[in-house]
């Protein structure tokens, strides 16, 4: 623990963090870049095939690391991941619960129950799992750093992402709970946002969507999208470090200022 007057360090060098989601996308990213700056790591995904990809990856890089497949809307898995960690580690320092399922683009008027279900068990519920699985552990430590996954698409309720929308806006919400609830044990628990990350660019075959893509980012004060591992995970390492011990149910936009678009 900093006292109020010692700097706070910006580094997780020897931390134990978990990434939900790593075997792909940010959650990839994520795991480069962390256990790059020296952060020791559990990585989840439900295919084990990718997550043995990711895993032969971290080894490459030299990053020490822990390779759990599991869902995130399962309750006893993430418990079980937590005690995993622990057992393996003696500690976890930091959670990013980055992992959710998604759901093709559709109107409201056609959201079936089931598309709402996928969404939330894996978004909200899934969140929620994992900070309450790493929750007895860090409240035990009287530190503990964790890191939702909102959506920019969230905030403005895009047209077509409904259930998708109100998921992260409810991921959003109990990270302000655990914020409230959680600080009086030095927990922090902040949410970022990104807008749209790079992986998801259309190919250059694809001359439809790229057209879309190009008109957003007509607009755009960066006029592109964002990176897993240059550009999203060097704000979500802050929220994990001690210099952001004072930050608590916050959202962070990472989105290259895209929220400025008219
Ligand atoms: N990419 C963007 O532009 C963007 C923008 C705003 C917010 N976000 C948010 O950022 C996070 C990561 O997005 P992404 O685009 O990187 O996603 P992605 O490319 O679809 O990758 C998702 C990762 O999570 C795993 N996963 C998916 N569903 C899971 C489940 N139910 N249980 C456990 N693991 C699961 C996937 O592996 P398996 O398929 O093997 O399980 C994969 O490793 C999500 O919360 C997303 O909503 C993304």
């Amino acid at each position: 623990m900093n006292g109020a007057h010692e700097p706070a360090d910006a580094g997780i060098r020897g931390h134990v963090v978990i990434v939900t989601g790593a075997s792909r996308g940010i959650g990839r990213g994520l795991a480069r870049h962390l256990g790059q700056q020296g952060a020791r790591l559990a990585v989840t995904g439900r295919k084990p095939e990718r997550l043995a990809a990711l895993s032969a990856e971290l080894d490459e890089l030299g990053i020490e690391h822990l390779a759990v497949p599991g869902n995130v809307a399962d309750r006893e898995a993430a418990v079980d991941l937590a005690r995993q960690v622990h057992e393996r580690f003696g500690r976890i320092d930091g959670l990013v619960a980055n992992a959710q399922s998604f759901r093709p683009v559709m109107p409201l008027e056609d959201v079936r129950e089931s598309d709402m279900d996928l969404l939330f068990d894996t978004g909200p519920k899934g969140t929620l799992w994992a900070m309450q699985a790493v929750f007895p552990y860090m409240k035990e430590a009287g530190r503990g750093r964790i890191v939702t996954m909102g959506s920019a698409v969230g905030m403005s309720g895009g047209a077509g992402y409904g259930p998708y929308s109100a998921s992260k806006e409810a991921v959003r919400s109990l990270t302000r709970t655990a914020g409230r609830e959680w600080g009086q044990y030095g927990i922090t628990v902040n949410c970022v946002c990104p807008a749209s990350a790079a992986h998801r660019m259309p190919p250059a075959d694809d001359p439809e969507r790229r057209a879309v893509f190009d008109a957003m980012y007509a607009q755009h004060p960066m006029r592109r999208d964002g990176d897993p591992e240059r550009d999203i995970a060097p704000p979500v390492l802050f929220l994990l470090s001690d210099a952001a011990q004072y930050i608590t149910g916050e959202t962070f936009m990472v989105d290259g200022g895209g929220q400025m678009r008219a």
